[in-house]
Parts: structure tokens; C-alpha cells; sequence
């Protein structure tokens, strides 16, 4: 299977939420499209889709930021996936090395992304492509209700 990597247009929202279905078996919130427009129109080098025979297979949107967090400037991954059926035969790997060439060219030197720890396969996943665990953590308490 020949896999080509291409930056994502907005008229392709339609292909990223369907295969975004099929990962999660649950329609899309209607909210979703207009934040793929979103990403695409506001960083448009960020955003890549994989086609094979044509037919958009994967896809990924990362942006750089720093400064939140007290994070330096850094390559961010927000999503990514890949059509079920054409999982394992390298399409998020083309993504990922594409988008390090955005990221190489805008002086980039770390990658970083959140993941549930929980979710074994994709830590695994991130794990074969080079990521290790990183020294920033999420923090989280419950918003209570006033009385
Ligand atoms: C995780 C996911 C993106 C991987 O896509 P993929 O195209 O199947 O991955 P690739 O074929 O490019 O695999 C690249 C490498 O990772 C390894 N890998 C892939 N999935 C893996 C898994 N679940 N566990 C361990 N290793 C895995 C492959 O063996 C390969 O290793 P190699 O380079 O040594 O051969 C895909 O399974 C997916 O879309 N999952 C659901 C996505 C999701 O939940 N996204 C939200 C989080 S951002």
C-alpha cells in the first residue's frame, strides 16, 4: 500500500470525522467539524491527512505553542487517527515524520502530546515511535457545585 501525506483542507472535515466514528463507534458532536476548520485555517501546516488509492486514511492535527503551562515552545500532537482497517501498515508513523518536518523548521526541539495513561495501546503506540513519559502532569478536581 503506497501512502502519501498531504496537508489537510477544510472540504476534508467530512472524511477526518468519519474515520474518527469508526475508531470511536459514536457519532461526532456537531461542534467537531467547526474546530477541524478551525485548525486548518488557523494553522494549516499542522494539519495533514494520509491517502491511500486516493481515499483519505489518517490524519493529524498539531500546532506549536509554548508559554501556557510554563511549557517552552513546543511541537504539540492534539490528534490523531487512522482508518481501522488500514491501522498497522505505517500511516500514523507517515504522519507523525511529516509533521516533524514542520516542526524542524520552525526550530522545534521537543514533540509533546497527552494521552490517557490508561490506554495501554496508544501509550504503546507513542512508546514504538519514540515518546517517553514526560515531567509535566495534568492536574484535576471536580467543578462543585455553589450550595
Ligand atoms: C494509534 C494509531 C494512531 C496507530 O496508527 P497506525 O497507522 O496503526 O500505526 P503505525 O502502523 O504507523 O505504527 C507505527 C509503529 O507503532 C507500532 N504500533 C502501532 N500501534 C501500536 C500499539 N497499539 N501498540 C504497540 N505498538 C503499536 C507499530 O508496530 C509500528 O512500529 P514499528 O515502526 O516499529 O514497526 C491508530 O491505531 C489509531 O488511530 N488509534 C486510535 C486513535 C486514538 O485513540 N487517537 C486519539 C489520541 S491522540
Amino acid at each position: 500500500m503506497s501512502v502519501t501525506v498531504r496537508r489537510m483542507r477544510t472540504q476534508d472535515a467530512e472524511a477526518v470525522l468519519r474515520i474518527d466514528e469508526k475508531i470511536t463507534g459514536r457519532p461526532h458532536e456537531a461542534q467537531w467539524e467547526a474546530r477541524i476548520i478551525d485548525h486548518v485555517t488557523g494553522n494549516p501546516l499542522g494539519c495533514l491527512v494520509a491517502e491511500a488509492d486516493g481515499k483519505i486514511v489518517g490524519f493529524i492535527l498539531g500546532e506549536i505553542r509554548g508559554w501556557e503551562f510554563a511549557i517552552p515552545k513546543s511541537g504539540w500532537i492534539e490528534i490523531v487517527g487512522v482508518d481501522p482497517e488500514f491501522q498497522g501498515r505505517g500511516v500514523a508513523k507517515a504522519l507523525i515524520e511529516k509533521l516533524n518536518v514542520y516542526f524542524q523548521n520552525h526550530n522545534v526541539e521537543k514533540v509533546r502530546l497527552m494521552v490517557n495513561w490508561n490506554d495501554g495501546g496508544l501509550v504503546s503506540f507513542f512508546r514504538a515511535v519514540g515518546f517517553e513519559r514526560s515531567e509535566f502532569i495534568i492536574l484535576e478536581k471536580g467543578v462543585e457545585t455553589p450550595e
